[in-house]
């Protein structure tokens, strides 16, 4: 069968999305799991975008490997010497470059004429070529170009050395048919002579469809993100696109290097990461993605599976492990489940993680792998503590009026607040926001259980915005007040990391 590249651009399209940025230790995080999901190439970021994505890019190439690392770059000298300083420490890397070649793009906002466009592309691929091996180019919003004018472009930077051309469809326009037409003809017209990807934006919902038209037609590598994330309503999502191939290998006759029982997990990371919840209905990772509701359905697969089940949830690893650590489990028993699950954490994040793990072990007796899951993302890509919580009563009720009585250790001082409030929570948030003396507004508070039962790992995430900074927090605790603290707690250290910087 035919192997599909996986270009994952979770870390820059994806980024784009509204309230999606990764501080550099998060996208690290992420970038490791992406390799642990057996994608080729990892989008790392826009290195002349700002300070920050260069570093990012510059941390991963560098740290992560098992993937190609790309850098993005527009068809500029300065976008390319960036993008290569900060990729040139990965073993494999790459380049993409790119330049708009719709009239739309050329006449109202570049105001360059097509043969402008067409000479610094050649000239920048060049360039690029003369930096790295392996150089992707490119031709942003392909779908409104004129197609003889495309093809001109993509054969003239194939011969300037370009052995990725990529075909994106920039604002989500096309159709399948159309779609999977231009890349047939694309693949006429250039044979081998460079593996054609695909880059699709969800604008009409069609992104997955377009690309897997694209698939069919001969392209050889799809652009996509974790949960469908990115720019307006989003790229291609990686998961449904990959479900797709294998669940109708039959039709497609196509594979990816895809380990598919990574799925659930990297797309929960992400969630946890950004805060940006995947809707109940998504397909493969959504959390109704394999409930059956209706009686009929229930009936059917109590007799047989097929009837109503296209994909196993375990192959998109959603069965819960029958190996559950509990009080009387050690450290070596946590250490080798860490390693199991495919984390590589340091001495002192395993023992801080052991020590979480222990107490949570006096709460609820089972831990599954969901649990330990949330007490790692805790740990990984922790920043330097200014506020640390030290204890926490709560009164609430329906008699009383709920108060909150709060121990926080503020850079080494134990400072005491007692607030009421409207809710525990909100009695907590006050006492907290007093003796911090902060100033933050929370603009996004969401609890969700992490695995079932009422002694179940609760796991809040909050946004908050201080003087124009936004930082998410992120917390988990068998008392759901205490992990509402902890994300808060967790965010103003983000804000305060900031400001030291
Ligand atoms: O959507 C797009 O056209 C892009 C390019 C930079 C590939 O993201
Ligand atoms: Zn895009």
């Amino acid at each position: 069968m035919r192997k599909i590249k996986i270009f994952d651009t979770t870390l820059r399209d994806g980024e784009q999305s509204p309230g999606a940025s990764m501080n550099v230790e998060e996208k690290i995080q992420i970038a490791r799991q992406l390799v642990r999901l057996g994608v080729d190439v990892i989008e790392a970021g826009f290195p002349i975008a700002s300070p920050g994505d260069f570093d990012a890019v510059r941390r991963i190439a560098g740290e992560v490997q098992g993937a190609v690392i790309a850098g993005l770059a527009r068809a500029k000298e300065e976008d390319i010497k960036r993008a290569w300083e900060a990729i040139k420490e990965a073993p494999k890397r790459r380049i993409h470059t790119f330049h708009s070649t719709s009239d739309i793009h050329l006449k109202y906002q570049f105001r360059v004429s097509r043969e402008e466009a067409l000479r610094r592309s050649v000239e920048m691929v060049k360039f690029a070529g003369s930096l790295v091996d392996d150089v992707e180019f490119s031709p942003m919003d392909a779908t409104r170009t004129e197609v003889p004018y495309l093809l001109e472009v993509v054969e003239a930077v194939i011969n300037a050395g370009a052995s990725t051309v990529n075909i994106p469809d920039t604002v989500g326009y096309t159709t399948p048919d159309e779609f999977g037409s231009l890349i047939r003809t694309i693949k006429e017209r250039i044979g081998n002579s460079a593996v054609i990807s695909v880059h699709c934006h969800n604008d009409l919902g069609l992104a997955v469809a377009n690309s897997l038209a694209a698939i069919l037609n001969g392209a050889g590598q799809v652009e996509c993100t974790i949960n469908g994330i990115g720019e307006r309503a989003g790229n291609c999502s990686m998961e449904e696109v990959v479900m797709n191939l294998v669940t109708r290998k039959d039709f497609y006759k196509a594979r990816t290097g895809i380990r598919t029982k990574e799925i659930m997990k990297t797309s929960r990371l992400l969630t946890r990461i950004t805060g940006i919840q995947v809707q109940p209905n998504k397909a493969v990772v959504g959390a109704n993605a394999f409930a059956h509701e209706s009686g009929i359905h229930q009936d059917g697969l109590l007799k047989e599976k097929m009837t109503y089940e296209i994909m196993r949830p375990e192959d998109v690893g959603l069965k819960r492990t029958e190996l559950v650590l509990g009080k009387h489990s050690g450290r070596h028993a946590f250490r080798t489940r860490i390693k199991e699950l495919g984390y590589e954490l340091g001495h002192e994040e395993i023992e801080a993680a052991f020590e979480k793990f222990k107490r949570l072990a006096d709460q609820k007796k089972d831990i599954f792998d969901e649990d330990i899951e949330a007490l790692i993302s805790e740990e990984v890509g922790k920043i330097p503590e200014v506020y640390g919580i030290v204890d926490i009563s709560i009164t609430a009720g329906t008699s009383v009026r709920p108060t909150a009585a709060l121990k926080l250790n503020i850079r080494g001082k134990v400072v005491d607040s007692v607030e009421h409030g409207d809710g525990p929570v909100d009695a907590v948030y006050r006492a907290i926001a007093a003796v911090t003396k902060t100033k933050s507004t929370l603009q996004k508070f969401e609890v969700k259980s992490i695995t079932g039962g009422t002694d179940a790992l609760g796991e809040v995430l909050v946004s908050l915005e201080e003087g124009g900074k936004k930082a998410r927090g992120q917390g988990a605790d068998t008392d759901i007040i205490v992990a509402a603290a902890k994300a808060y707690v967790n965010a103003l250290n983000k804000l305060a990391a900031r400001k030291t910087r």
